[in-house]
This record gives structure tokens, sequence and C-alpha cells, in this order.
């Protein structure tokens, strides 16, 4: 059972599951609502996604209703947030392997109509990339939905604290928060990349509409900061709260913060 939050400490309206399971369920129902009656009406989706263990088992949840038959993602074209700087799509870590891996080799999608920026651009060649990324948002129709993770340091795709909200796709330079947390899954910090690829705030704020998912104990205080303080670049997820259409789904643990009661 999930419970509907109009916190007056949040801007953005935040649900709260027992945990990360039912809110990716929950969350798989409504996208695939959306995709649905898209399909009915002779219309493609298209879809923001990110990587990193958040989505997981959203993706997880989606493969099960496209195997089930209550969805089908042929009509559906994909822009992931980010890519590491100098990783070809097939390293064991790059995001194109991950997407691949973990969502679109299980589904009906259309492969080409998969987008990961290319990690394998010289830093001259990147700006020229970018762009065209944006250009292929447009030309697809803008997103629709938009998929988000946060970062333990406020980041929305790799949009670093710092970032501006007129940003848009762009190749920059990671904070060492994120290369910390990405260390282990490099076998080490010294091999994580030290640049990205990433959708810019603006490119984030055009989808139509925003979520944005947290679980765990070790994100409850960013999320909490991340949804009840004024829009600032030193925690870049704020800038959600201008956008109309923007919810984020958030399990007990990492709600605990956010929830705890303010002492006198
Ligand atoms: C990934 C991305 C990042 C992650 C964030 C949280 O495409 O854009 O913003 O969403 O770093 O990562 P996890 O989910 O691994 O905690």
């Amino acid at each position: 059972m999930s419970s509907v939050q109009s916190n007056t400490s949040s801007n953005i309206p935040f649900e709260v599951f027992a945990d990360a399971e039912a809110a990716s369920a929950a969350l798989a129902r409504v996208m695939c609502e959306r995709i649905n009656a898209n399909a009915a009406t002779g219309k493609q989706t298209v879809l923001g996604l990110a990587t990193g263990s958040t989505p997981i088992k959203l993706y997880q949840n989606l493969i099960r209703l496209c195997k089930n038959g209550a969805v089908s993602f042929k009509d559906v074209t994909t822009f992931n947030l980010d890519e590491y700087l100098g990783l070809a799509g097939d390293h064991p870590r790059s995001y194109r392997r991950f997407m691949d891996e973990n969502f679109f080799d299980h589904i009906d999608i259309d492969k080409a109509r998969t987008h990961v920026p290319s990690g394998l651009v010289s830093k001259e060649e990147a700006a020229a990339q970018c762009a065209e990324y944006e250009e292929q948002i447009l030309r697809a129709g803008g997103l629709h939905m938009q998929v988000l993770g946060i970062g333990r340091n406020g980041h929305i795709g790799f949009n670093e604290p710092g970032s501006r909200a007129d940003s848009r796709t762009r190749l920059l330079e990671l904070n060492g928060i994120t290369r910390a947390d990405a260390a282990n899954d490099f076998g080490g910090l010294e091999n994580v990349p030290t640049h990205a690829i990433t959708m810019g705030i603006a490119t984030i704020l055009q989808a139509k509409e925003i979520f944005l998912l947290a679980w765990g104990k070790g994100k409850s205080e960013i999320i909490a900061k991340a949804l009840s303080t004024a829009p600032t670049s030193d925690i870049p997820a704020t800038f959600l709260r201008s956008h109309p259409n923007v919810r984020a789904y958030i399990d007990e643990a990492a709600a605990s913060v956010l929830q705890a009661p303010v002492r006198p």
C-alpha cells in the first residue's frame, strides 16, 4: 500500500511505498497505461530513461508486463540520460550495455529506436554530438516521460552540483562523490571515468511528465533536501520543482528523513 503525501515541506508531490518493489510495480503500471493510451490513438511514446541500481526493478516489472502482453514497446522510442566518456557501448560498465542487458534485450523494442549518448567521442567532438542528441529528441517529438534516480549529491542524470537550470546535453567533469560511488563497480576509483555526457537540466525539464525515484536509507538525506529546498544549482534535483508534472516515488527507508517529526 502506498500513501500519497501532500506535505507542506515539499513542493514536489511524492508517494511513499513499503519498498522499492512496490513503488517500481506501481510506476511500471502507470507507464504502461500511458504507452497503451498513446498506442490506442496511433501515437508513439518517447521515454527518457536512467541507469544505475534505482530503475532495475522498474525495468524488471516492465519486462514482465511486456512478456504478459500487457504492453508492447514496438511504438516506443527511448533516450537515455547519460554515458561515461571513453567507454564503448560493449564495455561492461557502459550505460548502453546496462540498458541492453537490463531492459532492451528482454522487450519487443526496435533497438534502432533506443538512444544512449556515445561515450566514444573526443572532447572536441562532444559538443556536436550533444547538439545532435537534443535534435534527435526534438525530432522524435520530445520526451513524454522521464525516469530519474538521484545521486547522493543531488545530481539528476550527471548534472552535478553547479549545473544550471538552462543547461543542455553536454560533456562535463564528474563530481568526487559520483566517482567514489562508482568506484566499486569499476574496481577502484582510478578506473572510474573522469567525464561523462549528460542530458541537461533544461532537456530533462522539457519532458511532459517526470518520475523521480529514490530507495533506501542512503538516499534519505538527499531526497529530503531535494524535495524541500528552493531551486538551487547546489542540489540540481531541486530544479524539478519548476516542472508542472513531476512526482517522486520513494520507499519508506528513503522517506525516513522527509517524514521525521519536526522537533519543537
Ligand atoms: C544514471 C543517472 C544517475 C543515477 C544516480 C543514482 O543514468 O543518471 O543520476 O540515477 O546516480 O544512481 P543509483 O540508482 O545507482 O543510486
